[in-house]
């Protein structure tokens, strides 16, 4: 890995918020607004990224290049990462498959299924997002995490001859309308905490850093602040890193006092 995030390359921290729970600290930074790739180019080596870019349809637009830009995304944060996940259609990540970096593997084709998509179109109704989780060749996974008290105490005795993984459908509603209203920031396109928290336990440890520089409306640093886990998040959208900057702060309140 090659990271070499300094100071320098982003001179304006502008938000490091704090939360401490359990003696833990965990911190969350808010970049300046920047592109994808000029964040992942001055990134320092992190545990795991999560990439969240439009869709290529609808909001965001469509850039007739979309498919190498992607590619390019990916293959920047697989330099710094030991676990990159990639959100999109399944019709998107289905060319990523082809080009994944060398080193790096499909360890997961992941599905997120949502009933609750209102039809905008005569025909099939959108109910499903995927998200690759790639990771570099003998990078370690955490299944255990997902083991309740009593399963983690046989696991930890030995007494557990496999321990059973969570399924690689995630099952959770879009959070529109009445749906996960004290979740909804009023970004577009923001994703529920229940599908990125998944991907933070399977891919690190408490304390460990992840990178989210299309954060969006900051899901992932919430998740991270809810797991123990230090994230890092940037957007091209200043709009959008002002949502962001609230909703960790509101977390820090609410957990702080
Ligand atoms: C699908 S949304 C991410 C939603 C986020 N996961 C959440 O839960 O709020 C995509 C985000 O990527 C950002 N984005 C798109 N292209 C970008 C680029 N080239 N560089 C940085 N951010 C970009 C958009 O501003 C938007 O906020």
């Amino acid at each position: 890995m090659n990271g070499h995030y300094t100071q320098a390359t982003f001179p304006e921290l502008d938000v490091y918020a704090e939360t401490e729970r359990s003696k833990q600290r965990t911190k969350v930074k808010v970049l300046p607004s920047a592109d994808v790739l000029d964040t992942l180019a001055g990134a320092s080596a992190v545990k795991a990224t999560i990439l969240d870019p439009w869709y290529n349809k609808g909001i965001g637009g469509e850039r007739a290049d979309y498919n190498d830009w992607l590619a390019a995304v990916i293959r920047s944060a697989c330099r710094i990462s030991e676990h990159v996940f990639v959100w999109g259609f399944p019709d998107i990540l289905a060319y990523q498959v082809a080009k994944i970096p060398e080193g790096f593997k499909l360890i997961a084709w992941l599905t997120w299924y949502y009933k609750n998509c209102p039809s905008v179109i005569r025909g099939w109704r959108s109910a499903q997002n995927a998200c690759l989780h790639l990771a570099m060749d003998g990078a370690t996974v955490y299944p255990e995490h997902f083991l309740s008290i009593d399963q983690l105490e046989r696991w930890k005795a030995g007494k557990m001859r496999f321990v059973p993984g969570p399924p690689t459908v995630l099952e959770a509603p879009l959070n529109i309308g009445f749906v996960g209203r004290n979740e909804q920031t009023g970004h577009p396109a923001q994703k529920p905490l229940s599908v990125i928290e998944p991907l933070l336990l399977m891919s690190t440890r408490a304390n460990d850093t992840v990178l989210d520089p299309m954060c969006g409306s900051g899901t992932t640093g919430e998740a991270a602040l809810r797991l123990h886990r230090h994230a890092i998040l940037c957007d091209d959208s200043s709009t959008y890193l002002t949502i962001t900057r609230k909703r960790i702060a509101a977390y820090q309140n609410q957990v702080n006092g």
